[in-house]
């Protein structure tokens, strides 16, 4: 039975909603301790081991560990399963004696993983971007137009124009969540750009989907448009048919996407066309269940996240058909087939 304290207060339940503000307030020691392993290459450590690797056989082989924390590498590698990044096995020598393996999760933050999400979990994990996190009780206060600003003085794309290191980091890191995203779309839809003659890729970083496409369809002319010092150096092609979005209308508020769809529809009607967009498409809170309700919640961050670093934002099936519908276009099709995020075609 519950006790109730002298305040009458019921104990338990005082005790579960402390637990639960606990939980939320270290919640940032799982992507710190993440960030960690991945600094000290733990993952290729036991790639390249070949077979589980024990404590003591990984901290024999960690390149740059001053021997007096060795001990606290177990630590590291207990919340690490906790979070499903390793996985225990028993060693046929020892029953007592446990080696670790890689999980599925892990084998994606391999540096020879062509699929290599590390380059991403990099960016939003660097200080530069996560220090406008902290700082956003103070935006909601201020006049700044984002959370980033507040921290850094500039725009997040400004910064990253001013600063070659972080314009490294961030095109590497959206240039891997392309390569990931790219392989499903060829995968799953490529019928998607089957017939186009033309694309162009709005926002398209360094060019890692313009260049699959052109690959997957060579009559097929590709060009990227992005920002001077994103697209210096790169090569492309001319012309314009179809409009492709990379993950990019979530970077900016509605005024903005509503212009932009303006400008890709301007382009497309003088020739037919469509505008493929990849972006997330936020689930109904009715439908979040105990299956689902990780990636809803992974979107919320990711809502959160566009609200600190730019004007953007996640947006439900209801808030993009009011921007289609803005901008002009008559139609549009979900494919809910890459994960988080979806591909949506958009028609004049
Ligand atoms: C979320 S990233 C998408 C990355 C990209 N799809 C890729 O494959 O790497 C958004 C992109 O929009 C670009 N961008 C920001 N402002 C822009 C502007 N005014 N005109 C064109 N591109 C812009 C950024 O430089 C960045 O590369």
């Amino acid at each position: 039975m519950d006790k109730v304290n002298d305040k009458g207060e019921n104990v338990n339940e005082l005790l579960e909603a402390h637990a639960h503000v606990w939980n939320h307030m270290f919640s940032f020691i799982r992507s710190m301790s993440l960030k960690c392993a991945i600094d000290l290459g733990i993952p290729d450590i036991i790639q390249n081991h070949g077979n589980p690797i024990t404590v003591s056989e990984l901290v024999a082989v960690l390149p740059t560990l001053n021997p007096a924390k060795a001990c606290d590498i177990y630590r590291l590698m207990r919340i690490l399963v906790h979070s499903g990044f390793f996985a225990p096995r028993k060693l046929h020598n020892d029953a007592q004696e446990v080696g670790y393996v890689l999980t599925d999760a892990s084998r994606l933050l391999l540096k020879n993983n062509p699929l290599s999400v590390t380059p991403f979990l990099k960016v939003i994990l660097d200080p530069i971007f996560m220090m406008p996190s902290q700082l956003m009780g103070t935006w909601f206060q201020n006049h700044d137009s984002t959370p980033f600003v507040t921290a850094n003085g500039k725009t997040m794309y400004a910064h990253c124009g001013h600063d070659p290191s972080v314009n490294n980091l961030f095109n590497e890191g959206m240039a891997s969540d392309a390569r990931l995203i790219t392989s499903v779309l060829m995968d799953k839809c490529k019928g998607a750009f089957e017939g186009l003659e033309s694309l162009v890729d709005v926002g398209g970083g360094t060019g890692t989907l313009a260049k699959a496409i052109a690959h997957a369809f060579p009559h097929l002319d590709c060009t990227v448009l992005d920002l001077p010092h994103v697209v210096h150096g790169l090569q492309g092609s001319q012309l314009e048919i179809c409009w492709r979005q990379h993950w990019i209308f979530h970077n900016w508020n509605d005024e903005e996407c509503v212009t932009i769809l303006k400008r890709c529809k301007e382009a497309i009607s003088k020739v037919g066309g469509k505008v493929i967009i990849v972006d997330m498409v936020v689930m109904d809170e009715e439908k979040v269940n105990d299956e689902n309700s990780k990636t809803f919640e992974t979107q919320l961050f990711m809502d959160i996240h566009m609200m600190a670093m730019l004007t953007g934002r996640e947006r439900r099936e209801e808030e993009w058909a009011k921007l289609f519908s803005a901008a002009g276009f008559t139609n549009y099709n979900i494919i809910p087939i890459l994960g988080l995020r979806s591909l949506i075609e958009v028609y004049p």
